[in-house]
């Protein structure tokens, strides 16, 4: 149950009954410290202003009008005029009671499913991914875990980027190496760093060979058989390594949702028709140019966005309006969301911008640039190898894993080895991942690996192990969570607290999907670990002299922590282990 919205409904009919205006928001937030309430709301003060009453008068009678019989135990006014809620104990423990073993651990679908494009990941052809491409695709996943669970209709678009001039040389490059043995071939195109490498230097170096590659992009271009087929070869190499990478990460991304650059070559010409139909094209030295006066260059004037370069070619950002009306006419989305390093932001402003004036897409849909910051060193400096190269996405991981080898091979356990490889693993993408979803993704944030693999604060292997730790008491009860009977009871302060915050799983969630914010949902986890472990210190679960309807409602709310802990990572894409 989302006890925030159900409060706001609340609030919003006593506001009316109480004669506020129409358009007052009910301003229902968790409040920051106990003694403020659970909740509170704070729509009075410039609800009063406009009528011209005294806010504490407004909010009593808007208190007079708030029907929360049952509910809460206590509403107050505090301050100016705030409205403090206070939950009933007793309703906070049968709104729960209903999640215990429930699958969806009492998260209601939505009420108004939408559609929702999620664009992510998108690395380039005959490039190895790097640690840019990271955030993407995990954000990018865990927000449409997110959007889906909450039963949105979510389509996953893996813009590649499959296409430009630079296949020219790869392809004459890769003719050249089709002359080798297999297994020179194998090696060369088993990095495809070292190959995109080998073949800019072949073109720098070498006259003949860059003629040939000029040809072969027009060939491209032209959809010459001979160049398709070595370009398909080319892109299949590519999304096989990508393959691989995404199913280490446990990031739910499939071939069948590569929608690359190259899809959109046919419908090119006519989104520049179109533009041109609706008088939104002007030529400027031979490039075809829409000038919008949204935005303003160094002088002041308006900029200009090329969609077709002089003598032909298209661009990126003609590709991303093709790519916008594909998804609002042939996807029918209602809110297309882009997880892209933040340095793409203008880009993102014009083409939204083109794209609505263009009518490519329509009024209602909402485009959202869910923008992130880079990864920084320990230095502050962007994330590199001593060398100064990128890193590799692949290094990363497999490092992630060595170190986690060690981490666990230096802990006391009963593990098998079978039991340990599956904990390393999932520790090593566990924490490499909530590293980066655990930050607000606005902001450039530094990739530690002590801080991601420490067993403190808010990191993945605490809340892996605070997930055991539930479960170990489970195994100590030798009760199944399955086979729990009778009722929650909250009596005491700190399962209150447990309590409250399981509560607020549910609208946690909707506004991770709504602001596309993964953070949100790890920082509540953290938060919910944080609650259960003051819990467990309290309140004796699998002690002896603890009454049986107690230890019955305390391994209720126990199960309910781990249910909510599970769901939450996997809504992260982050696996748990029973025992660690
Ligand atoms: N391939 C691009 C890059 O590596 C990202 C594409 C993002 N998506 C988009 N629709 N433009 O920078």
């Amino acid at each position: 149950m989302n006890i925030l919205k159900l409060l706001e409904d609340r609030v919003i009919s006593a506001l009316k009954a109480a004669g506020a205006p129409e358009d007052t928001a009910p301003m229902v937030r968790a409040s920051a410290r106990a003694n403020f309430g659970d909740y509170q709301c704070n729509a009075v003060m410039a609800a009063a202003k406009k009528m011209g009453m005294k806010p504490r008068d407004l909010a009593q009678q808007v208190i007079d009008q708030l029907d929360l019989e049952g509910i809460a135990e206590k509403t107050e006014i505090a301050g100016p005029g705030f409205i403090n809620i206070h939950l009933a104990p007793e309703w906070l423990a049968s709104s729960l009671q209903p999640a215990v073993n429930d699958e969806r651990v009492g998260v209601a679908k939505t009420a108004q499913p939408q559609t929702v494009i999620v664009d992510l990941s998108a690395p380039n052809v005959a490039k190895e991914m790097h640690v840019g491409h990271l955030r993407s695709t995990v954000i990018g996943d865990a927000s449409a875990r997110t959007l889906d669970f909450l039963g949105h209709k979510v389509i996953r678009q893996n813009h590649l980027g499959d296409w430009g001039t630079q296949f020219g040389m790869l392809i004459a490059h890769l003719e050249e190496l089709e002359q080798d043995s297999q297994e020179a071939q194998a090696m060369e195109l088993s990095d495809m760093e070292t190959f995109y490498k080998a073949s800019k230097k072949r073109f720098d170096e070498d006259e003949d060979f860059a003629v040939r590659a000029r040809g072969y992009v027009v060939q491209l271009q032209g959809g010459d058989e001979y160049c398709l087929k070595m370009w398909r070869k080319l892109v299949d190499i590519t999304l096989a390594h990508n393959q691989d990478v995404y199913q280490r990460l446990n990031v739910l991304l499939t071939p069948s949702d590569v929608m690359g650059e190259s899809a959109y070559n046919d419908s090119l010409p006519t989104i520049i028709q179109e533009l041109d139909n609706k008088g939104l094209l002007k030529e400027d030295q031979g490039a075809k140019v829409v000038f919008l006066d949204e935005f303003k260059n160094k002088d002041g004037d308006p900029m200009g966005v090329i969609v077709e370069k002089s003598g032909g070619g298209f661009l990126y950002s003609t590709t991303d309006l093709a790519a916008l009306r594909h998804r609002t006419n042939a996807l029918n989305a209602d809110r297309i969301l882009y997880y892209v390093d933040a340095r793409q932001g203008q880009h993102f402003d014009q083409i939204f911008t083109i794209a609505r004036k263009a009518g490519f897409i329509t009024e209602e849909t909402s485009t959202e640039h869910h923008a992130f910051g880079m990864m920084l060193g320990k230095d502050g400096k962007p994330f590199k190898t001593r060398a100064g190269t990128t890193i590799k996405l692949v290094d990363l991981l497999d490092e992630a894993e060595e170190r986690a080898a060690r981490l666990i091979a230096s802990k006391e356990t009963d593990l098998s080895e079978e039991q340990k490889v599956q904990v390393i693993k999932a520790v090593a993408m566990g924490s490499v991942k909530y590293s980066d979803l655990s930050k607000n993704r606005t902001s450039d944030y530094v990739f530690d690996w002590d801080n991601m693999l420490a067993f403190e604060g808010n990191t993945a292997p605490y809340l892996m192990y605070a997930y055991t730790r539930v479960k170990s008491i489970f195994r100590k009860a030798g009760v199944a969570e399955s086979d729990l009977t009778g009722k929650i009871n909250i009596t005491e302060a700190t399962e209150r607290d447990l309590a409250l915050k399981l509560a607020r799983f549910s609208e946690t969630i909707e506004q991770a999907a709504r602001e596309g914010m993964p953070h949100i949902i790890c920082g509540y986890l953290y938060e919910l670990s944080g609650a259960f472990m003051s819990f467990y210190e309290q309140c004796p679960v699998n002690k002896d002299g603890v009454e049986a309807d107690v230890k019955n409602s305390r391994l209720q709310l126990c199960a309910l922590t781990a249910q909510t802990l599970k769901t939450g990572l996997d809504l992260l894409g982050i696996e748990t282990v029973e025992q660690m």
